[in-house]
């Protein structure tokens, strides 16, 4: 037994023995209702990681370099000035073709820096790989002594990394929320890049998580759902 699945049933058995006032009742099911969607939502990640896993190198590299394809050929990707992307790790789609393709057409890329104890993203100028260093979690970030932070306001298009997507253009990430609460303020265009495998029928959203206004598959742009 999992133990998300452990604790669940805890707190089934634990429940029914006391009746609480009203409020604690409300607060708990608020509880409950963010305990149970934090499973569904690692539930999802971990079943998504682990088909990712199993696909051969090449299968998965064809796959990527089709969904490159399509993304240059938008208009978010055509019209931006200014592209913010993160460094690809292990089975996400690699993003270095897509910043070297930005450079060599003119484009600036910003690329960001998560701040683990507020997480917040900070987005900085990249010009160059020697501006990267190994950061948290083993990503690769921008050394911010060898490089600028932009405005958010400068990003005409941000492509958000994610785990698993909906045909609403809801996204479960990696459970840290950095991409909810910098979406939640004032940015640009956004695009997710994910194979056809990272496809789920509905995404369980709470309240802060962001859409996206498009997906990108190795079939191509991912027709949205009227569903609010
Ligand atoms: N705008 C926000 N302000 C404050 N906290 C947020 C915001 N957006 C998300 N969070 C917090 O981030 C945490 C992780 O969010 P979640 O959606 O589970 O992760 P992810 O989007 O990475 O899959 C949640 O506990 C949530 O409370
Ligand atoms: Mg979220």
């Amino acid at each position: 037994m999992t133990r998300g699945r452990e604790r669940l049933k805890m707190m089934a058995d634990l429940l029914p023995h006391f009746e609480p006032p009203q409020v604690i009742c409300g607060f708990l099911s608020i509880m409950e209702d963010r305990f149970l969607m934090n499973i569904a939502k690692k539930q999802y990640r971990e079943h998504i990681l682990d088909a990712l896993k199993k696909l051969d190198a090449q299968t998965f590299e064809n796959k990527c370099t089709r969904i490159r394809k399509f993304l240059f050929s938008e208009e978010e990707w055509l019209t931006a000035k200014t592209v913010a992307v993160t460094l690809s790790v292990g089975r996400e789609i690699e993003t270095r073709p897509i910043i070297k393709r930005a450079w060599a057409q003119g484009k600036q890329v910003a690329v960001p820096k998560c701040n683990p104890k507020t997480k917040q993203l900070t987005f900085y100028r990249l010009d160059s790989f020697d501006q990267l260093e190994k950061s948290f979690y083993g990503l690769m970030e921008p050394n911010p002594d060898k490089t600028c932070p932009l405005e958010s306001s400068e990003l005409d298009l941000i492509i958000v990394p994610g785990v698993a997507f909906d045909p609403r253009g809801y996204r479960i990430g990696y459970g840290g929320g950095y991409y909810d609460r910098f979406l939640s303020g004032n940015h640009g265009k956004t695009v997710s890049l994910l194979l056809n495998c990272q496809m789920i029928e509905r995404v369980p959203e709470e309240s802060f998580d962001q859409r996206v206004t498009k997906l990108i598959t190795e079939r191509g742009v991912v027709p949205f759902s009227i569903d609010e």
